[in-house]
């Protein structure tokens, strides 16, 4: 089935307010469009069936088995990304990393967790005035992950360079990038996994009970017993951090515009700092900030009833599965009080599920409750904000977000 030409989610002006074109979407059901080479999935149904089938959807987009010898296929499919690898590889690198970002595994981190946004805070309280993406989501999901891996202080600046730099690069596929300033963000990624791999070294060397020494020290079972190797290594230490990068700080920009356009939530929760919880669930819920990801089909198949190829590739919307009414009562309303708001898809679901979910909830949490206990009437910066989203249709987020608010 092939889809009007004009139900494209990658049209430049859809990127701003996507919602009127999901629902099309969602109605259209799943369909071939030709321009992005991908099969469309929206709705909650199909959208759970995909996820949940690791074996007829492959996360190893990229690769085409076909023509290649074993060992160079067994080779490629050893990319230490979780996101990007299938089982079994994946279940062992799952094992290797989950047990440090499970609910208990990051429990004992809070503390930090409190330190590192107190210490934001303090950085601007006496302005009256923060833009929040670069002054404090930002950095906050920084300084979360160089905890996570006990990288030392003096090595934060550039670490925060580098970290600012891969998400430029990620503009490329966008074409935001220049061809001159791309070999600058090749050669400072280069240095950046270089830094990594180093300190990986380290912990070889002297290691620490911490995840990082983890990482490189612990054998896994049923690949002979061996440690990650470098490549591997390298593919598990980006992706941890980027996939906690982006994707936290928009939850956090998102969930702040959601209450300055709900003044009333605002002041409930201002009241009640037990409904934070369930408002950051509904926030990531009606605002996702991984609107879409994307599988290769294994071998001949259905989605919703529609057969779709071995080889294809599918784009799965885990954005427009939020909003499905046929799945969630009144989708458009931001009810903080939803019962049923944690089993969104914001997180994905299935073997993927997002591995850093328990870390960005108490990150999420932490930020609201210092954020709406230390700074009073916040509203936003007059004349500042054009509030213009980030070019970009895979990850959703306002380019800036300036607040006013007083020392509360
Ligand atoms: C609000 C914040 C976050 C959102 C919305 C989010 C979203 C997601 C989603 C949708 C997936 C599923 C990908 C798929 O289906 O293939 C995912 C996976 C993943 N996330 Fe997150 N994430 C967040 C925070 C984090 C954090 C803090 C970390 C780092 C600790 C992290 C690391 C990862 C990794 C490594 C994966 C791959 C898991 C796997 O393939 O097994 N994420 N995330």
């Amino acid at each position: 089935m092939t889809a009007p030409t004009e139900l494209n989610p990658y049209d430049a002006d859809v990127i701003e307010c996507p919602y009127p074109m999901y629902e099309r979407m969602r109605e259209q059901g799943v369909y071939y469009l030709e321009s992005a080479d991908a099969w469309i999935v929206t709705r909650w149904e199909d959208v759970q069936f995909v996820l949940k089938r690791s074996d007829l959807f492959s996360n190893l987009s990229g690769l085409d088995p076909h023509g290649m010898a074993p060992e160079e296929l067994q080779r490629a499919r050893e990319t230490g990304a979780l996101p990007a690898s299938d089982p079994p590889e994946h279940t062992h690198y799952r094992r290797l990393a989950g047990p440090w970002l499970s609910m208990r595994g990051v429990e004992s981190f809070e503390p930090n967790v409190y330190r590192v946004i107190d210490g934001l805070i303090d950085r601007f309280i006496d302005d009256g005035e923060v833009e929040l993406a670069s002054q404090f989501s930002t950095p906050l999901t920084v300084l979360v992950f160089v905890e996570l891996m006990g990288i030392l202080d003096e090595d934060i600046p550039q670490v925060t360079r580098w970290v600012d730099d891969t998400i430029e690069a990620m503009g490329a596929s966008f074409g935001l990038v220049s061809r001159e300033r791309m070999g600058e963000l090749m050669a400072s990624g280069a240095a950046f996994r270089r830094f990594l791999l180093d300190l990986a070294e380290e912990r070889r060397r002297n290691p620490r009970d911490d995840m990082l020494t983890h990482l490189v020290t612990a054998p896994m079972r049923d690949f002979g017993g061996r440690t990650l190797h470098e490549q591997e290594l390298q593919g598990m230490l980006v992706t941890l951090l980027m996939g906690g990068t982006e994707t936290t700080l928009n939850m956090v920009d998102s969930g702040m515009w959601l209450l300055l356009e709900h003044p009333e939530l605002m002041a409930e929760i201002r009241a009640d700092h037990s409904l934070i919880p369930n408002f950051v669930e509904e926030a990531l819920r009606i605002e996702s900030p991984v609107q879409q990801l994307q599988r290769r089909v294994v071998a001949d198949t259905e989605i919703g009833g529609v057969a779709v190829p071995a080889g294809a590739r599918v784009s799965v919307f885990y954005a427009a599965a939020n909003r499905d009414p046929s799945h969630w009562d009144d989708p458009e309303a931001f009810d903080i009080h939803r019962e049923e708001a944690k089993r969104h898809v914001g997180f994905g679901a299935g073997v993927h599920y997002c591995i850093g979910a328990p870390l960005a909830r108490m990150e999420g949490r932490i930020a609201f409750e210092r954020l709406l206990t230390r700074l009073a009437n916040i509203r936003y910066s007059p004349g500042k904000n054009d509030f213009r989203h980030g070019p970009n249709h895979v990850i959703r987020g306002f380019r800036e977000l300036w607040l006013e608010f007083e020392k509360a």
